[in-house]
């Protein structure tokens, strides 16, 4: 009687048994569906129109702004480790650089086109995308072009988005990634590189849910993009608003987008699992902003947990979501990481 009571109870207990599919490192790797690659990663990069720069950005941690002359010797080891892509972000310095129009946005001589001509030719491997938005040169500071009362005016942005799109994509970005948030944008960019005859070899990516919030804050001294009043809440979507989220999504990838994006990242991971259901057939990017990269960096430094451990922890928790490609700050370290 003794020896029946033990094999039911072991009987009763196989599916309770865990451990032993985890208990090696190898085997703990494949219960993720996906494994961070260095080719899913996507840097940014602020790029100031004084050549000569190298500055420091205060609160975004080992981040800094270069112009043009510093760009190949700062990229060069990085290509070396594996970078596979960039995303490029104009900062105009200058005085008079900025105004309401955002004119210095798509200037042949400004850093932003200059600097898709350098690369392309210096690293021809390496996939150039170029953020698409008028903050940095608008003297407001906000993404479109505005009327008298302050608001946006989305027909005008939309014109003004899509031309700046269209000469950094004919300057040899492999994608133009608009993060305006303007309403039809990623459908008048289309159009226009159909018109233009070079819709079959530029990559088009939808910032399509953007949230607002305070996690900007570093990029924006980085790159000079405060708005000098009110807020982006009519444009931007709100924190609460996974609906909305979806609904902009959707809609992106009806206008043609090719890729889908969700930022911030770790605070949105619905989201971005959200994406990945209404975009089955589409890659979906994920994009941790800089507030989260400082906060990791913030805690770390406090002595809350290891910066490389939640460098990787909070990146798979954004692949498990579904993203296949993340902008991230961390991308130089996660390329010695993955290196070992
Ligand atoms: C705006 C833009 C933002 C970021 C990239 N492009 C946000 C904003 O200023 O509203 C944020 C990226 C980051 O925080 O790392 N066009
Ligand atoms: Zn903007």
């Amino acid at each position: 009687a003794s020896t029946a009571a033990t094999s039911v109870s072991i009987a009763g207990d196989i599916s309770s048994q865990l451990h032993g599919g985890y208990c090696h490192p190898l085997a703990r790797a494949w219960q993720a569906e996906r494994q961070l690659t260095k080719s899913m990663l996507i840097y940014p990069l602020f790029i100031s129109d004084i050549d000569d720069e190298e500055v420091l950005i205060p609160s975004l941690p080992n981040q800094y702004r270069r112009g043009l002359n510093k760009l190949v010797p700062f990229l060069e080891p990085l290509v070396h480790k594996g970078l596979r892509s960039v995303v490029l972000f104009g900062v105009p310095m200058r005085p008079g650089a900025k105004d309401a129009l955002g004119t210095s946005a798509d200037d042949p001589n400004g850093p932003v086109i200059r600097s898709i001509q350098l690369l392309r030719q210096r690293f021809p491997q390496l996939f150039i995308v170029v953020d698409v938005c008028l903050c940095e040169y608008t003297n407001h500071g906000h993404c479109g072009i505005l009327r008298d009362d302050g608001s946006l005016n989305n027909q005008l942005s939309v014109d003004r988005i899509s031309d700046v799109a269209i000469s950094y994509a004919k300057a040899g970005a492999h994608c133009v990634a608009p993060s305006d948030m303007n309403d039809g944008r990623i459908r008048a960019i289309k159009l226009k590189l159909i018109e233009e005859g070079i819709v079959h070899s530029v990559t088009l990516m939808s910032y399509a849910a953007k949230f607002s919030g305070c996690l900007y804050g570093p990029f924006r001294d980085a790159a000079g993009s405060t708005p000098s009043f009110g807020d982006r809440k009519c444009y931007q979507l709100p924190p609460g608003g996974r609906g909305l989220a979806r609904r902009a999504i959707v809609r992106d990838i009806n206008e043609g987008a090719d890729i889908i994006m969700v930022k911030p990242a770790g605070q949105y991971l619905d989201i971005i699992s959200d994406a990945k259901e209404l975009g089955k057939d589409l890659p979906v990017a994920a994009y941790q902003v800089s507030g989260e990269f400082s906060m990791i960096h913030a805690a770390a430094k406090a002595g809350v947990f290891d910066l490389k451990a939640m460098a990787f922890e909070s990146t798979e928790g954004i692949l498990r979501a579904g993203a296949t490609i993340i902008v991230s700050y961390f991308t130089p370290e996660f390329l010695d990481w993955l290196s070992t």
